[in-house]
């Protein structure tokens, strides 16, 4: 009985090892995705040069990530885009704020979080 229990524990576990092999997306990533996003709004409201910068900067570093994950999914191509596009938009942010052009960046950001939005619908499970 010990040893059926033991096998069944080992099989149980070497499955779950397959889960997490197929890597989930990083929640503290995306976490760390939601509190910039939200930073980054209300510094461009306030017409904080500075913290926006800093804040697109680091969505811009922290979406490189988010893009080879689902590039080493290999079978997300759409996230994949949805990735590069998130990226593009915060490089559109970062130009618009140093050209002083804050409603050109707060266009930027509102589409980021669109693109927020569409991803989650496709790939974030419930
Ligand atoms: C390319 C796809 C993609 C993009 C773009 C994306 N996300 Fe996500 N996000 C996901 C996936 C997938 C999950 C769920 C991960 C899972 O279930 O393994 C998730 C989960 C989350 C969560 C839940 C985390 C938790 O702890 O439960 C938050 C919050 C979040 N995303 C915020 C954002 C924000 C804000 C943006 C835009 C600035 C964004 N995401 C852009 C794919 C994306």
């Amino acid at each position: 009985m010990r040893k059926v229990l033991l096998i069944c524990f080992l099989v149980a576990s070497s499955i779950t090892g397959l889960c997490f092999a197929d890597g989930d997306l990083d929640m503290d990533l995306m976490q760390n995705i939601e509190d910039l996003n939200k930073s980054l709004s209300s510094n461009l409201s306030l017409k904080d040069a500075k913290g926006s910068t800093a804040d697109a900067k680091e969505l811009n570093r922290l979406f490189i990530t988010v893009e080879e994950h689902f590039v080493k999914r290999g079978d997300a191509q759409n996230a994949v885009d949805l990735s590069k596009k998130s990226k593009d938009l915060t490089v559109e942010i970062i130009n618009a704020v140093s050209a002083n052009k804050f409603d050109a960046a707060t266009d930027a950001a509102t589409n980021l979080s669109r693109t927020c939005r569409t991803c989650h619908t496709f790939y974030k499970k419930e």
